[in-house]
C-alpha cells in the first residue's frame, strides 16, 4: 500500500478550459519550427490541414506565406483566439479553422499536406487513440499526400524510474489578452507506469503570489511518444515513413538529435 498524496489517481483529461489564453502567453512567441512548415509547404502543394493547431502559432504564418491552411482543434478557446489573431491580419478565406476531435474528425476535403506539428500527438492518451488518429489521417490525405508528425522524444518516462514530482522555478509571462504581467510556475509529476506526464501549471499575480483568489491552475496531461509504438502503428494503419528527421532545419535523425520529424504517405 502506499498513502503518498503524490500517487492520487492521474488526471484523465489532457488540456483544461479556460487554458487558452495562459498557453498562448507561455508559447505563442515560439517560432523555432515555423520555417520547417514554410518548407513543407513549398515542397506539396496545399490545401493544409493541421491538428490541434492551437491558437494558430503554425498555421498563421502558413496562410501569411500564401497557403491555404485548415486549423483543427477540439478546444473553442484556443479556436476563438487563432480566429481572432488571423482576423486582426486579414487573412481572409486562406484560413479556417475547425472545431474537432483528432482522434474522430472527419471532412469531405482532402489534404495534399497534413501536419501533426509541436508535440500535438502527445494529447492522446492512451495507443489506442494515437492508433485511430493516424487512421483518420491516413483517409483525409489526397493521392501522394504527405503527413509529417513532429515531436520531442521525451527522456523523463525513461529517466524517472520510478513515480517522480519536478519543480520548475517561477518565471514571469505577460498574458496580451489581459495585459497582466504573470508569475508561471510549473510542476511535472511523471507517471512512468501509465506513461503520462502532468504538468501542473499555477499563474500567480507577482504582487499577490500567495493569494489563491489571484491564481489560476491548470493540468495538462500528455502521454510521450515511442518512436518504435509509433512506428508500429503507422504500419498497422498503412502508412509508410519515407524520411525521418532530427530537427526542425530537417537534418538527418541521430543518437544526439533532440526532435523527430517523420515524412509519412499512404502506404
Ligand atoms: C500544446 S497545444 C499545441 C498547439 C499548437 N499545435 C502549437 O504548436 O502551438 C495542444 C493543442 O491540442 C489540442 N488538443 C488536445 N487534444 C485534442 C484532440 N483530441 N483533438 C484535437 N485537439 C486536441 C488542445 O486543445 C491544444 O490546443
Amino acid at each position: 500500500m502506499n498513502d503518498s498524496p503524490e500517487e492520487e489517481a492521474l488526471p484523465k483529461a489532457s488540456w483544461t478550459s479556460g487554458f487558452a489564453a495562459y498557453y498562448e502567453a507561455l508559447t505563442g512567441d515560439f517560432r523555432g519550427d515555423v520555417p520547417m512548415y514554410l518548407e513543407m509547404a513549398k515542397r506539396h502543394e496545399g490545401p493544409i490541414l493541421e491538428l490541434a493547431c492551437g491558437t494558430g502559432r503554425v498555421a498563421i504564418p502558413l496562410a501569411e506565406a500564401g497557403s491555404t491552411i485548415v486549423g483543427l482543434d477540439s478546444d473553442p478557446e484556443m479556436l476563438a483566439l487563432a480566429e481572432s489573431k488571423a482576423r486582426v491580419l486579414e487573412l481572409g478565406r486562406r484560413i479556417s479553422f475547425v472545431e474537432a476531435d483528432m482522434v474522430s474528425f472527419k471532412m469531405k476535403q482532402k489534404f495534399p499536406l497534413i501536419i501533426a506539428g509541436a508535440n500535438s500527438l502527445i494529447h492522446l492518451l492512451d495507443s489506442a487513440s494515437l492508433r485511430k488518429c493516424l487512421e483518420r489521417c491516413r483517409t483525409q490525405l489526397a493521392s501522394g499526400g504527405a503527413l509529417y508528425i513532429a515531436f520531442e522524444p521525451s527522456p523523463y518516462i525513461a529517466a524517472a524510474g520510478k513515480y517522480r514530482v519536478e519543480r520548475e522555478r517561477p518565471r514571469q509571462v505577460f498574458n496580451r489578452e489581459t495585459g497582466e504581467t504573470l508569475l508561471y510556475r510549473g510542476t511535472t509529476t511523471v507517471d512512468p507506469n501509465f506513461q503520462l506526464i502532468v504538468r501542473h501549471h499555477e499563474y500567480a499575480n507577482p504582487r499577490a503570489p500567495h493569494d489563491a483568489t489571484k491564481t489560476a491552475t491548470f493540468n495538462y496531461v500528455t502521454r510521450p511518444i515511442y518512436p518504435g509504438e509509433l512506428e508500429v502503428l503507422m504500419e498497422r494503419v498503412g502508412l509508410e515513413i519515407i524520411e525521418t528527421y532530427g530537427d526542425y532545419d530537417l537534418r538527418p535523425l541521430t543518437r544526439q538529435s533532440e526532435k523527430i520529424v517523420y515524412h509519412t504517405q499512404r502506404a
